[in-house]
């Protein structure tokens, strides 16, 4: 089997999952195109890829991500670092010949997200992007439900990412809460996710209205190098500047309706994501936090119509890569084990499996739309999307 020559830049949390799932495809995958091998390491708060390639076996560690682009032992990167640096750190691991799995929403706005594909397609290196809650069966199983025609024709959607990792007001003033180095905040956070899902499972959306706000508007300044989501207990307060909570409206190219809404403070929400999607003879339920759980209502009833829970079993998506039988709960990590298959036979075989870098465009697209129209205080179209037959129905 060829080998592939891996590095990871930014070893946080997306860090450490990627690395991690590169070794596991191995365990799980028996045929994957390519085996990898953890080459170099990279970030620069001292001592933190020295201490990563000790423990998980890079061969190499560096605070310089540019040595990475110029490593002739590296092939493909994992751009695992904070939002601002994705456009300038993807763009020269593409220009240098590595193909690039990229975290969400890749970059800070929809240009950053063009100028990383660009420069993919210009020098011919696959982008696979970190949105990995389609790769959960249960929501493999919802679109293959949903192409089937089992729950008729799709009316409306309404996605939900809630979570209380900024809830705490003593939760560090990161990068994420800066505009120049986390973006949009929630938006890029949360709600790229939601929108990956509400495209992969409803196809493309063709225009919004979206609301947003800032709950907390002041954290306290960190006094040296985080990692996810540090406390700052005591330190110097300083301005939140990207949004805590957006709702939005969409209108899809099919015709569907669709309400996403996405927060990071809200206290009592672990991890509540998910997606209630109705159509004209069924609906599909799914909680993040039940991942091998889908709620399904199909018949003729119409009224009255039971809702069964479908345990995700081989058969559905990836599940069969990871257990023999039904019900035998999956994680987090799973799902980026399965993101780091498809991202080798992308690569292998240059066709797309699992969300890539097109998909990030129109996330990205869809993001800058929703800040739009928040200022705004109206409906956006997104472009290249041709509008639905009915879309003045209603
Ligand atoms: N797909 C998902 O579900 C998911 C979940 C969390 C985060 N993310 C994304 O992953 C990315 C990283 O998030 P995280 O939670 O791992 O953040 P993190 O803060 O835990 O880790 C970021 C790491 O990058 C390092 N870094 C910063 N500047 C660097 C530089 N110039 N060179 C090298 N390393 C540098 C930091 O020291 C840190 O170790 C973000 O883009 C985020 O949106 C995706």
């Amino acid at each position: 089997m060829r080998t592939l020559g891996v590095a990871v830049v930014g070893f946080g949390w997306m860090g450490r999952v990627h690395t991690q799932a590169y070794t596991r495809v191995l365990h799980h995958f028996p045929d994957p195109p390519v085996r990898s091998r953890l080459v170099v390491v990279a970030d620069d708060v001292p001592g933190r890829a020295e201490e990563a390639a000790e423990r998980y076996g890079f061969e190499t560690a560096t605070r310089d991500w540019r040595e990475v682009a110029a490593d002739p032992r590296v092939g493909a990167v994992s751009v695992t670092a904070p939002n601002f640096l994705h456009r300038e750190i993807g763009v020269a691991m593409a220009e240098a010949g590595k193909h690039l799995w990229i975290e969400k929403p890749v970059g800070l706005g929809a240009d950053d997200a063009r100028a990383v594909a660009a420069a993919a397609a210009a020098a011919g290196v696959w982008g696979t992007v970190g949105f990995n809650y389609r790769n959960a069966p249960a929501v493999a199983a919802a679109r293959e439900l949903i192409a089937a025609g089992e729950i008729g024709r799709v009316t409306h959607v309404r996605v939900r990412l809630f979570s209380d990792y900024a809830a705490h007001p003593e939760s560090a003033l990161t990068w994420r809460y800066e505009r120049a180095r986390g973006g949009s905040g929630v938006l890029g956070d949360l709600a790229s996710h939601g929108v990956d899902l509400a495209r992969h499972l409803l196809g493309e959306i063709d225009s919004l209205a979206a609301d947003t706000a800032v709950f907390l508007r002041e954290r306290a300044r960190p006094a040296g190098a985080t990692a996810g989501h540090a406390r700052a207990v005591g330190g110097e307060p300083g301005a939140v500047e990207n949004d805590d909570y957006v709702s939005c409206l969409l209108r899809f190219a099919s015709g569907a309706r669709g309400v996403l809404e996405a927060c990071r403070v809200s206290v009592g929400e672990q991890n509540s994501y998910g997606f209630e999607i109705h159509g004209t003879t069924g609906a599909l339920f799914w909680d993040f936090r039940r991942m091998g759980e889908l709620g399904v209502c199909r018949g003729t009833g119409y009224q009255d119509q039971p809702v069964s829970t479908v345990h995700v079993g081989p058969g559905h998506g990836a599940y069969g890569a990871f257990q023999p039988g039904a019900a035998n709960a999956m994680g987090y990590d799973d799902l980026k084990v399965i993101e780091a298959h498809h991202f080798l036979r992308s690569l292998t075989e240059g066709t797309a499996h699992g969300a890539c870098l097109a998909d990030a465009v129109a996330a990205a697209t869809a993001l800058d739309a929703m800040a739009r129209s928040a200022e705004e205080r109206r409906w956006v179209a997104l472009p290249g999307v041709s509008p639905p037959a009915d879309r003045h129905a209603g």
